[in-house]
């Protein structure tokens, strides 16, 4: 047995040949998730869709990645195709997918890796040196692509091990803890198989609410279920409330059917984005600082509701004028006329997406 705080768990050396990844790949072999940048049973993994989805998949539900990373995939079936794609296309298929500089990393990735001959490295540490890749992407890029045996561990995975060993300390202090504990399981052979149960029992069974104990794997050995508590872990310091922030926006037309846009600073929130011209976005909204970044003189019709979109770090509230201009009017300098049938075609981000939306809503 094993003391780790307060929970004991059984190893596999005196569980009597009981191994916690013996179960679980006996699970993942019949019933893992088909997902498509997954090889299918007994065949070697693609390492650059797996690189590919890794990437998508930071900060992103499988089900919003599943499209992208087929389109992607269409486009560019290799990374040097990914590699000679020029920036703005690679921005524009990533668009809504969020957290654009991911989108940067990629290309740059991409870049690196068909400049040294198109095979990404096998182990974490050369993995951890390109761009966009951190210690998460790189231990399973290394397992999955390359059976290297590699501590992955994701939300999903941190859910499972502070339930399966009832981890007390709260996230994000208990992350070296559940590192550790996870390498206790983490087999040799069958690394990225390993890996990938344990993402999918977070997924489909040991789920944040309600999880599905009787069908776990894991069950007999389980710390947070013996003590019939599951759901509680793991533990969450106590939240702070999301901050909110406030600003204008501008959908200036062209009597002609065009509309004005500029693009975002490469570094930042939304970096190298669309977006209409605006404010920046402020802590309070102020009506004076917001009309004075109109970008160009015109009767603005302030839209009912404004739009709101959470991110990470806090609350956006956009208030939105819709404005019209004569068709000889010129875009003033850090700005661009598009014509709006073709606002598709830009990198549009989901905030302003939703900005169109209102606009078609109100208009
Ligand atoms: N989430 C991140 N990577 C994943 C993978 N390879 N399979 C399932 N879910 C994931």
């Amino acid at each position: 047995m094993v003391a780790r705080g307060l929970a004991t768990i059984k190893t596999a050396s005196d569980a009597g040949g009981w191994s916690h990844a013996t179960n679980l790949l006996a699970w993942y072999d019949r019933h893992r998730r088909k997902l498509p940048w997954r090889a299918e049973p007994g065949e070697s993994a693609d390492p650059y869709a797996v690189w590919l989805s890794e990437i998508m998949l930071q900060q992103t539900t499988v089900k919003a990645v599943a499209p992208y990373f087929q389109r992607f995939l269409a486009r560019w079936p290799d990374v040097a195709a990914l590699a000679a794609a020029p920036i703005d296309e690679v921005m524009r298929e990533w668009a809504g997918l969020g957290y654009y500089s991911r989108a940067r990393s990629l290309h740059a990735c991409a870049r690196i890796v068909a400049e040294r001959g198109g095979g990404f490295p096998a182990d974490e540490q050369h993995l951890l040196a390109l761009p966009g890749i951190g210690p998460y992407t790189a231990a399973a890029i290394a397992a999955i692509a390359f059976g290297q045996r590699a501590v992955v561990v994701d939300g999903n995975v941190e859910r499972v091990v502070t339930r399966l060993f009832a981890i007390e300390q709260p996230l994000p202090q208990a992350k070296p803890a559940i590192k550790a504990a996870t390498a206790t399981l983490t087999p040799d052979v069958r690394a990225g198989d390993f890996a990938q149960a344990m993402m999918d029992l977070g997924a489909t069974i040991c789920t944040p609410k309600r999880p599905a104990c009787a069908l776990c794997p894991f069950l007999p050995v389980c710390a947070a279920h013996a003590r019939g508590n599951a759901e509680s872990f793991p533990r969450k310091a106590a939240k702070t409330l999301r901050p909110h922030r406030a600003g204008a926006v501008f959908y200036l037309r062209r009597a002609d059917g065009h509309v004005l846009l500029r693009t975002r600073p490469p570094q930042g929130l939304l970096g190298g984005m669309a977006e209409f011209p605006g404010s920046a976005w402020m802590a309070a909204f102020d009506l004076a600082t917001a009309l004075a970044s109109a970008p160009l003189a015109a009767a603005y019709r302030q839209l009912d509701a404004g739009v709101v979109h959470v991110f990470t770090h806090f609350a956006l509230h956009l208030t939105v004028y819709l404005g019209c201009v004569d068709a000889h009017i010129v875009a003033p300098e850090g700005t661009y006329w598009v014509p709006d049938d073709e606002l598709d075609r830009h990198a549009l981000p989901s905030l302003m997406r939703k900005v169109v939306a209102l606009v078609v809503e109100q208009s």
